[in-house]
């Protein structure tokens, strides 16, 4: 996997918890997974409001805007997701050891590759299964890609022509179709409280 070689870890002299000190926080991930339509980035969103009034450090990486960056090589084959989510679990460790709290929104169908995340993230990690039933993320289509993916105009389009393997034991379960926004938002603030990540 890693190609360069002659390379040493280099540490500067303010640290993770030196970082977090300044913060009064600690960095952590909160992985938001589910089917297109589910509900992450909105949940993504109304959370990162609550936890900034609440003065926390955050910061949203989601699966649309990142695809149109750092990841605009990468398409939809299982291989181009597994590399999505690579970097991003990569670029989620440096979040954490800023002493930022960042909430990643991505579909990440693959539990080996979501597992990846969690292994970097040393206990740090929150896996949010944002959970709607797939009649009701077709039914809310924000983005008119079902329809697409109905008429055969997009390969490979999760919960209709891939897989999502959901997780078996995330941290939070949330169900978008019977809960309101701010009902999870709840849930999760809650979750946060009792684990100590809100000091
Ligand atoms: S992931 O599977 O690699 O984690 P990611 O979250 O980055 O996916 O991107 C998903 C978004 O890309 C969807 O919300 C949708 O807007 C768009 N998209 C375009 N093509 C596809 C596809 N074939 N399958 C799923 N989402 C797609």
């Amino acid at each position: 996997m890693t190609k360069s070689t002659n390379i040493v870890y280099h540490h500067g002299d303010v640290t993770r918890a030196d970082r977090e000190k300044l913060l009064s926080q600690r960095g952590a991930t909160l992985w938001f997974t589910g089917l297109s339509g589910s509900g992450k980035s909105t949940l993504a969103v109304a959370l990162e409001s609550a936890l900034h009034e609440m003065g926390r450090l955050t910061y949203i990486l989601d699966g649309d805007n990142i695809r149109h960056g750092i990841n605009a090589n990468l398409g939809f084959s299982p291989d181009d997701r597994k590399e999505n989510i690579r970097r991003i679990a990569e670029i989620s460790k440096l979040f954490r050891d800023a002493g930022v709290i960042n909430l990643t929104a991505f579909i990440s169908p693959y539990r080996e590759d979501r597992q990846l995340a969690r292994e970097l993230a040393d206990g740090d990690f929150i896996e949010i299964h944002v959970d709607a039933p797939l009649e009701a993320c077709e039914a809310r289509d924000p983005k008119g890609l079902y329809k697409k993916a109905r008429a055969g105009e997009i390969p490979e389009f999760t919960g209709i022509s891939a897989p999502y393997e959901a997780p078996e034991k995330p941290e939070l379960h949330i169900n978008t179709a019977e809960n309101s926004v701010d009902e999870c938002v709840a849930l999760m603030i809650d979750y946060l409280k009792d684990n100590g990540f809100l000091g």
